[in-house]
């Protein structure tokens, strides 16, 4: 969007950190977020697709989590990473989770042979000054 500047922000004040953790307890409600619930069908047809041919091994983690779609694929060797404890929350309790913010803490370079982030547009930015 344009603001009367004529710059563009973003609308839905993400740049608060805190707002997942506002929103966690509506967000997967598709008459309150239709958008957003059309989205997650669409990844989640693309990562079946994704399951069925590449057949992801080893470890895995799950960025910006949510309710994780890749855990409705694999959930064995399997992170699930948010900066939102209310969002990780949506997800069954015995699955490893990590509270962390992505682009202020180090999640190991090695330690993950496959890194999902479904829907991650909100950390797609040039990094934490951004
Ligand atoms: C649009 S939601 C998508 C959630 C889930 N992946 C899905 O497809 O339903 C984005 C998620 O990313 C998380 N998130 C945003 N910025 C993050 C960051 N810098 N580090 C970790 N998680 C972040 C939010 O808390 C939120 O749960």
């Amino acid at each position: 969007m344009k603001s009367a500047s004529g710059l563009a922000y973003k609308s839905s004040g993400l740049a608060d950190r805190r707002t997942y953790d506002s929103v966690a307890g509506e967000y997967y409600d598709e008459r309150l977020h239709p958008t957003c619930a059309d989205f997650r069908s669409a990844s989640r047809i693309y990562l079946a697709r994704l399951f069925d041919e590449l057949k992801p091994t080893g470890r895995i983690a799950d960025i910006g989590c949510g309710r994780s779609l890749v855990a409705e694929f694999q959930q064995q060797n399997l992170v699930l990473i948010d900066e939102s404890s209310e969002m990780l929350r949506q997800n069954v309790p015995f699955l490893e989770s990590r509270c962390i913010n992505v682009e202020r803490e180090p999640i190991g370079a090695s330690e993950f042979d496959w890194i999902f982030a479904v829907l991650g547009d909100p950390y797609n930015t040039n990094g934490p000054n951004d």
